[in-house]
């Protein structure tokens, strides 16, 4: 962070929240994890655009009406959870801080700004109070998440040199129309139709691509990017290098990765294993007689990150493999977001 401005923000008993992308994948997962952790809410507000104004949503056991977001949605507002893509995120930010609330932004809108914090709760929760000057704290990536989750206790112990990944990146970052789109096209398939294409331009049922995000100058696509820079700001090591492959795969809501990390110092997967059992957000799943690995179907609706596949480079004592696998929406988004909303208020 090269400037910062401490954040003012007044505890109370309980909060005033906005959920900007109520009805989205993520909107919806926020409601739930609000509910599951108990934060306490005084008032809830659920906007939308004019396609979902008006809609009924179940929360704690009462019905909300989505409303449409607008300039004027803020009022008496305290904390804001954003998912409505990052162009809707830049177009309210001003109004957000100036109704004097804070913004916890899920998009990629203002990650690199470095006015904005950018926080895994487990790795820099202490960034939280350095969002003074935009009062917005910004979500990382899904996949920078689930990978960090994973890597970080490593780099504590043993220093992060570098790391290569590959991801097998789930429907879900693209949104719930992007999930359906999964869905519909494996029936179609399966029926023996064409798929039908709206969300991706290529087919996503029963095929692997290259993440949809477009490729720079450099050869890498923006998804790879964001996890190369977040990496160095939320770690704050501008050294560690990095190399990412993303890829799209037929799964409904979790990602994997395949990491290869080396480290300053030696580290053995035991070592690796006993760090990691002891991390908290982290579930370690390496019943190797079992051939018992993390998979997209455990880790879906959880909160834990699973890793496993913890081996030896076979040419090097200070390098690992790890496969690690965590739920998109949850950890990658709507659990993380939660999280900073419950350091911000001090929540135990
Ligand atoms: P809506 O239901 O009105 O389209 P996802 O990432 O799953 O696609 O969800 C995107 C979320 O962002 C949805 O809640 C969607 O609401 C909301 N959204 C998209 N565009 C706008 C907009 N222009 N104004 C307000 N909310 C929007």
């Amino acid at each position: 962070m090269s400037k910062t401005e401490v954040l003012r923000f007044k505890k109370k008993p309980s909060y005033n929240v906005a959920i900007m992308g109520a009805t989205g994948a993520v909107g919806v997962e926020m409601m739930q994890i609000l509910e599951e952790r108990k934060f306490p809410i005084a008032s809830l507000k659920l906007l939308a655009s004019e396609r979902s104004a008006g809609r009924k949503l179940r929360f704690a056991g009462k019905t909300y009406t989505v409303q449409l977001l607008t300039e004027d949605s803020f009022k008496g507002v305290d904390i804001v959870l954003a998912s409505a893509g990052g162009s809707i995120s830049k177009k309210f930010a001003a109004a957000v801080a100036k109704a004097g609330a804070v913004m916890i932004d899920n998009t990629s809108a203002f990650r690199m700004d470095p006015e904005v914090p950018l926080v895994i709760p487990e790795i820099n929760a202490s960034e939280i109070k350095n969002s003074g000057k935009k009062r917005i704290i910004a979500n990382p990536n899904c996949s920078t998440i689930v990978a960090l989750m994973a890597l970080y206790p490593l780099h504590k112990a043993a220093g992060l040199a570098r790391f290569n990944v590959a991801t097998y990146q789930a429907a879900s970052g693209a949104g719930a129309q992007a999930m359906e789109e999964l869905r519909v096209q494996a029936g179609e398939i399966l029926a023996g139709k064409k798929p039908t294409k709206k969300i991706f331009k290529h087919q996503i049922a029963f095929n692997v691509f290259s993440h949809n995000s477009s490729v720079g100058p450099e050869g890498y696509n923006e998804e790879e990017m964001k996890m190369i820079k977040e990496t160095h700001k939320i770690l704050g090591e501008k050294d560690i290098k990095v190399q990412v492959t993303c890829v799209r795969v037929p799964v409904f809501r979790a990602h994997s990765e395949a990491i290869y990390a080396k480290f300053e110092k030696a580290i053995t997967p035991d070592q690796a294993r006993k760090i990691l059992a002891k991390a908290p957000g982290v579930k370690v799943v390496d019943k190797v007689g079992a051939n018992y690995f993390p998979m997209p179907v455990d880790s879906a609706h959880q909160d834990d990150i699973l890793v496993g596949r913890i081996r030896q480079d076979l040419f090097s004592k200070k390098t690992i493999g790890l496969f690690v696998s965590g739920d998109q929406i949850r950890k990658g988004a709507a659990l993380n977001a939660v999280q900073i909303a419950e350091k911000l208020i001090g929540k135990k």
